[in-house]
């Protein structure tokens, strides 16, 4: 009794509420975000992690971009999670098409501010951007785009896609390297869950042909094709997760008009 409002008793009490304080900043770091990928929450134990950096891989026409572009279209009109993708390669009208062939109107959610697509295809031969242009583009253009949407707009989902056009692009990989690190940080303190999609050569053991994952992801997914018969049947693969269990092993994937989905 006599120990009420002693120092002892308030350092204790401090020590309490410090302690209740990580935990709860523990769980909310391993709050989750879903997909709403049909079949893939369920392979990564319900999401992923809000505010960690995620790569997709894969080789070409695997279906990284439609994969991303569903993860923000769910976010936005699922999850009241507003989106952000940032194009390098496909045009920002090849992206809407996608999307309305898999009948996402995707239009309505620009206009509510809930996507937004920004286009760094600067130089662009049909619907296929050859490069982009060094000299229009720089990396601090892109971090400063990046934080002003996050803070200004609530964007709780961010796309880059790809990075290897930065790669390709620019010489000092390094920089490019700590770039891409220095945004992970950003978007990671602000709850901002990204994809930066990356392209691997024919082999998907590879992963990614200039090793960003080993940087900055909390996670690889890889997405292939492989021709089986006169057939092309089409995998994911969640290679690594940080603090999930997720399911080891290929699973098929289908992309229909309805968009992507894990089947089996
Ligand atoms: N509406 C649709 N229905 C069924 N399949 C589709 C549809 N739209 C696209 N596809 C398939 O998805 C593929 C393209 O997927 P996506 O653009 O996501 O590939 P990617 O991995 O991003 O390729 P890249 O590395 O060339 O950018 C097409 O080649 C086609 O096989
Ligand atoms: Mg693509």
């Amino acid at each position: 009794m006599g120990d009420r409002g002693s120092p002892r008793r308030d350092t204790l009490l401090g020590e309490l509420r410090r302690r209740t304080k990580i935990f709860e900043g523990e769980s909310e770091l391993s709050e989750r975000t879903p997909t709403g990928i049909k079949g893939f929450d369920e392979m990564i134990q319900g999401g992923l992690l809000r505010g960690e950096t995620y790569i997709v891989t894969g080789i070409s026409g695997a279906g990284k971009s439609i994969f991303s572009l569903e993860f923000l279209y769910r976010g936005a009109s699922q999850f009241d999670e507003p989106g952000l993708y940032v194009t390098f390669e496909e045009t920002m009208q090849s992206l809407l098409r996608n999307g309305k062939n898999f009948g996402w109107n995707l239009s309505e959610l620009i206009r509510q501010k809930k996507l937004l697509i920004a286009d760094f295809t600067l130089m662009t031969v049909g619907d296929r951007a050859l490069s982009l242009n060094p000299e229009a583009f720089n990396l601090d253009g892109l971090y400063v785009t990046l934080e002003a949407a996050v803070r200004e707009l609530g964007i709780k989902r961010v796309v880059l896609d790809s990075v290897s056009v930065l790669f390709l692009q620019y010489p000092n990989t390094g920089v490019i390297r700590r770039e891409l690190n220095i945004i992970s940080s950003m978007l990671r303190k602000n709850k901002c869950t990204s994809i930066f999609v990356t392209e691997t050569g024919n082999d998907p053991n590879s992963i990614t042909r200039f090793g960003v994952e080993e940087y900055l992801a909390n996670g690889v997914i890889v997405l292939y094709w492989e021709a089986e018969g006169d057939k092309r049947n089409r995998y994911i693969e969640v290679f690594k997760m940080r603090g999930t269990a997720h399911y080891m092993g290929r699973r098929r994937l289908s992309i229909t008009n309805d968009g992507i989905s894990v089947i089996y």
